[in-house]
């Protein structure tokens, strides 16, 4: 935890290249994670690349893991993306994690991600906040 923060984080953060939270709990660092901007492509042919608000890093300590701070970070960047109205969250899951993501929002973009038969390497995910209603009601009124 710590080496990345100090030899990459702090410096992108910084740089302005990356925007690295860290969490406390009675003066211990109990989780960070790090945000960043990045475009993502779609397989669906014709879809533009564009920019998403990307997940580069999230970690809880392992003491502290399993009590609900990961979901919460989740749900907190989703506060974030839909304060400023970004359409989309993506994130590099470690294959192992995929589901965990999955239960907060997220889906994988690339079905080749998904093999039954692995358990390393990473599936690209995103949570697409666009609400589909909110248009048709508005072209309804
Ligand atoms: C992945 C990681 C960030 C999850 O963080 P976490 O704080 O343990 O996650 P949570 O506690 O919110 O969720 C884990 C489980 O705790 C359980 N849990 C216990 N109390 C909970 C609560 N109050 N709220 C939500 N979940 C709770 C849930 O069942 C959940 O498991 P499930 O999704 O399988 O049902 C953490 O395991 C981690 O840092 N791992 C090492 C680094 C890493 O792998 N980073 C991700 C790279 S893709």
């Amino acid at each position: 935890m710590e080496s990345y923060l100090k030899d990459e984080a702090y410096f992108e953060h910084i740089s302005r290249k990356a925007s690295t939270t860290l969490m406390y709990y009675e003066n211990k660092l109990i989780a960070y994670f790090t945000l960043h901007r990045l475009p993502i492509e779609f397989e669906e042919a014709g879809t533009a690349p564009r920019d998403a608000l990307d997940l580069a890093r999230l970690a809880v300590a392992k003491e502290f893991q399993q009590l609900g701070i990961g979901t919460y970070i989740i749900s907190h960047l989703r506060y974030l993306a839909y304060s400023i109205n970004e359409r989309y969250l993506t994130t590099e899951a470690l294959y192992e994690k995929w589901k965990w993501y999955a239960r907060r929002g997220f889906r994988y973009i690339f079905d080749g991600d998904i093999d039954p038969n692995s358990t390393e390497g990473f599936v690209s995910m995103v949570m697409d906040l666009f609400d589909e209603e909110l248009l048709e009601d508005y072209f309804e009124v």
